[in-house]
């Protein structure tokens, strides 16, 4: 397998981002990853870091450039359900029918392996979580490639996820080899994971598709996770900015909370979109990326009630608070 993009000089950082609805785009983005470089990818919830998923070399950069540890696992794009069969095993009926109504969607599903899944796309495990993105750039390139692409986040491991092209350059620089714009990401937030291999299924993430949803669909509860250690990363802080954030569960709260703050000379930012769900989930990892630009030192962050997608934005704020 070629490697060429681990030698090769680079774009400049300056052209590293391109428009991403551009099929010449596609095409340099295609001729990058046969080749074993970085994209970084727009869907719906955040950006990816994506590397094809056939090419070990490829995947090892992505843990590399993230700073992640191996034992965490990757999440499998594809372009259609219909190619399910070439990544993943045993697919349960309520699987399919997640599969058939949610995706294009900010699902992930947990399935059982295929013999073509590296261990360094699954840690080593019997599952592998793959979802098929709602973005046209995204669906583009895939349809384009005979592999899938294996795509984390593209941040360094444990701090805020992109959600513009802009971010991902910020973050990543030349470590990446091309960054296909698609405009700031509709959602904000990353999938919901369910892991499918379990008798009830089980939620392992909380994200963009809301539990109702899933549930409604399935016609059953799901169930919490079993062993922590199935979806490692998910319990730790995660989602981190570097200035402190305190959670406070109304308006009222938060701005009695940032006086105090402010009378001790501590520079204070208020986080709250709490009205508007969607438009907390779109702006909030963008707003703390600007708090921490900004030089701010707290961020008080106003909790959102648990419906929908509030319960993702919950679970982000929690971790991005825990130091
Ligand atoms: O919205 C998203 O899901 C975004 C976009 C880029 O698609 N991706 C994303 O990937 O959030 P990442 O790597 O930041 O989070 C993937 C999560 C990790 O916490 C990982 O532990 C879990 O999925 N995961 C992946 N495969 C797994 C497996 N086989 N078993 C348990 N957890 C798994
Ligand atoms: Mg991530």
């Amino acid at each position: 397998m070629l490697n060429k993009y681990d030698d090769m000089s680079r774009r400049p950082i300056s052209e590293l981002i391109v428009d991403g609805f551009r099929d010449s785009a596609i095409l340099e983005a295609t001729d990058i990853l046969l080749h074993g470089g970085l994209v970084g990818l727009p869907t719906e919830t955040v950006y990816g870091l994506a590397a094809d998923a056939d090419n070990l070399s490829a995947l090892g950069r992505i843990f590399d450039v993230k700073s992640r540890p191996v034992s965490h696992p990757l999440i499998l794009h594809i372009d259609s359900d219909s190619r399910l069969e070439e990544w993943s095993r045993d697919i349960s009926p309520a699987a399919r029918e997640l599969a058939r109504l949610l995706w294009p969607g900010p699902l992930t599903m947990l399935l059982y392996r295929s013999s073509r899944v590296s261990n360094l796309v699954t840690g080593g495990r019997d599952t592998v979580a793959i979802r098929v993105p709602n973005h046209s750039v995204a669906l583009n390139l895939l349809s384009h490639l005979e592999s899938a692409v294996a795509a984390p986040s593209a941040n360094r491991f444990g701090k805020v996820s992109p959600t513009t092209a802009q971010h991902v350059l910020t973050d990543l620089g030349t470590d990446v080899d091309l960054i296909l714009d698609g405009g700031p990401c509709s959602i904000g937030v990353e999938s919901t994971i369910v892991d499918m291999t379990m008798p009830i299924p089980q939620l392992l993430r909380p994200g963009g598709i809301s539990v109702t949803r899933i549930e409604e669909i399935l016609d059953l509860k799901l169930d919490s996770p079993t062993d922590g250690s199935r979806a490692p990363g998910m319990l730790e802080s995660h989602y981190s900015p570097n200035c402190t954030i305190e959670l406070v569960e109304s308006t009222e709260s938060a701005i009695i909370r940032a006086q105090q703050l402010k009378s001790d000379s501590i520079r204070v930012h208020i986080l709250d979109f709490s009205h508007d769900l969607n438009k907390y989930a779109k702006h909030m990892y963008e707003f703390l990326r600007d708090a921490d630009r900004q030089g701010c030192e707290v961020v008080v962050a106003v909790m959102p009630s648990d419906s929908g997608i509030g319960r993702a934005i919950r679970d982000r704020l929690t971790k991005a608070s825990t130091k």
